[in-house]
């Protein structure tokens, strides 16, 4: 924690109860537990009709599978309960095989470094760090030097045109970082670097918003195009895109040190939180949507938000801003904890009104596994930061 951090948060009045919020998600894994127990499926969403997971099977296509391992190591870190740790190893451990496949895209970090990360990370297992190293090293294999980024689906480089590499691609060089630092090649740690700078130069339009894809000449590099895939249009802000570029460049700061990162946090941050309903903490699902104020939220990029916001806050050299993110962190776990967005009593996940992929009538207003994720992170961050 810095100098700054420590002066702000000890000032703090907790405006709510973290314990309270995380008693909560314990609460709804339970429920999650007795639903899912017996089959070796992961939870994935719940549609705003209905009640009970939809489940998914472990499988290399799917990005949000280390999602829900995740979870069950953040509430062991919350309880430190050694039954807590058993189930988070079990549903970890039905990830195995996807650890020893050849990369399928850029989504290995998401599915490895939120299940297998903080697995390593809460117990220091040397299994999960060779898993993690291994996973690394896959992961490093989709970059392509002339273009400067990792490929994210190359399954899709016909129907795009080229080398394509999306916004959410950032928050998976976390995992290329720690490898570096954890007895893996310094070169994981040049990919990482020059993945940011490259997807700062061409991935953002003037004002700080960025585009869902951008794709680039796949034999000598260059910059073709920006695009979306999962927002309004090409020109728009998809609230869950902007969320990832603040939650990774704020993650690339911490990891570089270098100013020019945190000063590129910033500027996207500004951006999201300039645009936000007036009092309002939880956008809409793409801050364009043609049909506010009747458009769905999306719940997960507040959750992305607050967790990225809270670290922020305490990464800041500007006492200022410092205290302008952690607020508005605080005051999107307020909002999200309350009875408009926790699903209690209805559903057993954390959170309901997220939206997935509107674009392709997808997980619309949704409970969404990685909402819960990024909002137990964040729940989290802020119990440690604030030592309640
Ligand atoms: N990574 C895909 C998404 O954010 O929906």
């Amino acid at each position: 924690m810095t100098v700054i951090g420590l002066l702000l948060f000890s000032c703090v009045n907790t405006p709510f109860n973290v314990e309270k919020e995380l008693n909560y998600c314990n609460l709804q894994l339970k429920k999650t537990g007795v639903e899912i127990s017996g089959n070796n499926r992961m939870p994935r969403s719940i549609a705003d009709t209905a009640a009970r997971w939809k489940q998914e099977d472990v499988k290399i296509e799917s990005w949000t599978v280390g999602f829900f391992p995740g979870i069950l190591w953040y509430n062991y870190e919350y309880t430190n309960e050694p039954s807590d740790a058993e189930v988070a190893v079990y549903y970890t451990n039905l990830l195995y095989p996807l650890t020893k496949l050849p990369a399928y895209d850029h989504d290995l970090g998401f599915q490895l470094f939120c299940s297998y990360g903080n697995a390593y990370r809460l117990t220091g297992n040397e299994d999960y760090k060779r898993i993690l190293l291994n996973a690394a090293d896959t992961l490093a294999t989709l970059f392509n030097p002339k273009a400067g980024t990792i490929l994210s689906w190359p399954r899709d480089m016909n129907l795009y045109g080229g080398h394509n590499t999306i916004i959410d691609n950032m928050i998976n060089l976390e995992m290329l970082f720690w490898a570096s630092k954890n007895g893996g090649s310094k070169k994981l740690y040049d990919i990482a670097v020059k993945h940011a700078e490259t997807t700062i130069k061409y991935h953002f339009r003037e004002d700080g918003g960025c585009y869902h894809v951008t794709v680039y000449d796949s034999i000598d590099g260059h910059f073709i195009k920006g695009v979306t895939h999962q927002g309004y249009s090409d020109s728009s802000l998809w609230a869950r895109g902007q969320a990832w570029a603040i939650y990774s460049y704020t993650m690339v700061y911490r990891e570089t040190q270098d100013k020019k990162f945190l000063r590129f946090a910033e500027k996207v941050t500004d951006l999201y939180l300039g645009r936000l309903p007036k009092n309002e903490y939880v956008p809409y699902w793409d801050f364009d949507a043609p049909n506010i104020p009747n458009a769905p939220r999306d719940a997960s990029a507040a959750a992305i938000t607050a967790s990225a916001l809270l670290e922020l806050s305490q990464l800041e050299d500007n006492r200022e801003k410092s205290a302008k993110y952690q607020t508005a962190a605080i005051n999107m776990l307020v909002e999200l904890s309350s009875e408009k967005y926790q699903s209690r009593a209805s559903k057993p996940s954390f959170l309901l009104h997220s939206t997935g992929h509107y674009p392709s009538g997808s997980e619309i207003d949704a409970s969404i596994i990685y909402a819960d994720y990024y909002y137990i992170e964040a729940l989290i961050r802020y119990k440690s930061i604030t030592n309640n």
